[in-house]
């Protein structure tokens, strides 16, 4: 079974009144360890397309599965354990909290799950970002890359089956953005994890295994790498 699986879904929003289609009938399959870039112009879609992924937003018609469970079938208890313990978002801005050191954040889904784990759990994500030994730091005390990848090490914490990203290297330079799609390619070929990777990146879009190109909220074209 798909760990994904979108299925002929549309997603509008009204604006003033007009309806903005957003998603047009698009149907996506998506497998563990498949590491997938969805590229296209601004307003095509891609992060309409993550927030359905991750349960953030649900479709107007149509089907998201998330290993094999409609999203939209979902009470509120279903989906924040769908959203905890499945989907890992990161996003272009890091979301990173300042009062809290590197290690309270990348443990903060387990503190909200009201779940403790040794911090073994979060120096071995750290580790998997090339972070060891920064856990007692600040973020303002760190580079925009290494901010970059503790998001992606809080995103890991509860080794969720799919790693929902975007444009997670936009406001990094070239060089960093690099180190960190080698990164998460990494952790699609160790942990297993499906990636969907909304980027404008043409690095990222050669790593990835499927390359799903987007135009006016439709699937313009498929790329198997
Ligand atoms: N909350 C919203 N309310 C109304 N319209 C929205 C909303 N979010 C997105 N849209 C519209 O839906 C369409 C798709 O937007 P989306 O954010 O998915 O594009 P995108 O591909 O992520 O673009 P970008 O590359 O600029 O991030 C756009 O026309 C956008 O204006
Ligand atoms: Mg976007």
């Amino acid at each position: 079974m798909s760990i994904l699986s979108l299925q002929d879904v549309s997603k509008d929003y009204l604006t003033d009144g007009q309806p903005v289609h957003a998603l047009n009938g698009l149907s996506l399959n998506v497998e563990r360890g498949e590491f997938v870039a969805l590229v296209g112009r601004s307003g095509c879609g891609k992060s309409t397309l993550l927030n359905l992924a991750g349960a953030m937003d649900f479709p107007t018609s149509g089907k998201v599965l998330v290993d094999g469970v409609s999203t939209s079938s979902l009470k509120d208890g279903g989906l924040t354990r769908l959203r905890r313990e499945r989907v890992g978002f990161i996003f272009q801005s890091f979301q990173l909290l300042h009062t809290l050191t590197v290690f309270e954040n990348v443990e903060l889904p387990l503190l909200l799950a009201g779940k403790r784990y040794p911090r073994e759990v979060a120096q071995e994500r750290l580790a998997w970002v090339n972070l060891e030994g920064l856990g007692d730091r600040y973020p303002h005390q760190l580079s925009g890359g290494q901010m970059q990848r503790v998001a992606i090490a809080r995103a890991l914490i509860h080794s969720p089956s799919i790693l929902l990203a975007d444009e997670p290297t936009g406001n990094l330079d070239t060089t960093t953005g690099n180190v960190i799609l080698e990164l998460l390619r990494r952790l699609t070929r160790e942990q297993n994890t499906a990636i969907v990777v909304a980027t404008h990146s043409l690095e990222a879009a050669s790593l990835a295994n499927t390359l799903v190109r987007l135009r006016d909220g439709k699937i313009e074209e498929i790329t198997r790498c």
